[in-house]
């Protein structure tokens, strides 16, 4: 895991490249110009990691004026959401073989949707089947925890989303320069969120723990959702996350001095995120923060920060992310957890 955490500089290159270009457009050749014009909607499909990329995926598209949804994969399979010929029904799974996610783009397909699968393998069952396939080109994968190619998957799946509002109105989103300077230089950034961490100083000043959260709104929601996932998945310690709107529904009753809180900040609705932190806080729950560097109000209000160079909303998402990477696997090297091969879990989940 260790290992693939360090590759993702050179994977998020190798998923970048010929893809963006200078200037103030994105270049994404991997589909005929206008593919996606007729396209009136997308239902994404996956399970686990590859769902949280999903997630943002929605997101991304959603607050550029798209109709898009998320579904777990093991729910779609047996209770789809209705389609249409020109609804877009997009499997994102790293391994290309996940049961569920097959399902649901077979179900997909036989309704009369366009399906596209959004994979790592060439040559997987949900390339071979799909209409189309997008490759991450995160390289080979092995730790059972997903951690490239969800920077991949994320980087790929805002380039497709450009893609999809180009085509549908011919012109590019707002913010595309902003997305194609952060874009430019992620490899290097996340070399140095790499190099710098400090999150094995934070991972071994919260080892013992009753539990952990991790919250996140907008884009940075999916994210808090995939930190807690890695940390459970290698730590074997209880972790949830939550949209950080949500804390006070319910969520809050278990906020105590012993329940570190993981608060993600993107750039985007930052201000009520750090009124749900003073909230927890007020529990006495210790509050870390995951900040761009130049986030003096994030970094001044939580009790620890770990930053990241600045970037726009969608790409701070990976850089966050790289650092809950790093705070799960310190915790579960300091624990002596099986990291590579986490117990009752497998790469590939071929079976519903
Ligand atoms: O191969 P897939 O992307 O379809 O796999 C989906 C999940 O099984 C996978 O992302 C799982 O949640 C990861 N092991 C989590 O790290």
């Amino acid at each position: 895991m260790l290992k693939e955490i360090h590759e993702q500089p050179t994977a998020l290159a190798q998923t970048l490249q010929g893809r963006v270009t200078n200037g103030d457009e994105v270049t994404f050749d991997d589909f005929a110009p206008g593919a996606f014009a007729g396209v009136t909607d997308v239902q994404f499909v996956a399970c686990g990691t590859s769902y949280h990329a999903a997630l943002y995926a929605t997101q991304f598209l959603a607050s550029r004026g798209v109709r898009a949804q998320a579904f777990r994969a093991g729910e779609y399979a047996t209770s789809p959401a209705p389609v249409k010929s020109d609804t877009l029904v997009v499997g994102v799974t790293q391994s290309g073989e996940t049961a569920d996610t097959l399902s649901s783009l077979r179900s997909a397909h036989s309704r009369g949707a366009r399906t596209l699968a959004v994979t790592n393998v060439v040559g997987s069952t949900a390339a071979r089947e799909a209409d189309d396939s997008l490759f991450i080109r995160a390289g080979p994968e092995i730790g059972v925890a997903a951690t490239k190619t969800f920077s991949s998957q994320i980087a790929s799946l805002a380039l497709l989303g450009e893609r999809i509002i180009r085509d549908r109105t011919g012109l590019a989103s707002d913010g595309v320069s902003e997305l194609l300077e952060s874009l430019e230089s992620l490899d290097r950034d996340v070399r140095r969120v790499i190099d710098e961490s400090r999150a094995e100083e934070i991972a071994t000043a919260y080892l013992d723990e009753q539990s952990y959260f991790f919250i996140g709104r907008d884009i940075a929601h999916p994210v808090a959702l995939e930190g807690a996932l890695k940390f459970k998945e290698i730590t074997y310690e209880h972790a949830e996350g939550f949209a950080a709107g949500e804390l006070k529904h319910g969520p809050l009753a278990l906020v105590t001095p012993e329940t570190p809180v993981f608060a993600v900040f993107t750039g985007s609705h930052d201000e009520q995120t750090l009124s749900n932190v003073q909230q927890v806080q007020a529990r006495g729950a210790p509050v870390i923060a995951i900040a761009s560097e130049e986030h003096d109000a994030a970094i001044e209000t939580a009790d620890e920060a770990l930053t990241y160079p600045d970037a726009t909303a969608e790409v701070a998402a990976i850089l966050a992310n790289v650092q809950l990477q790093l705070v799960a696997y310190h915790v579960a090297d300091h624990l002596g957890r099986a990291i590579d091969k986490p117990r009752n879990l497998a790469k590939s989940v071929t079976v519903k």
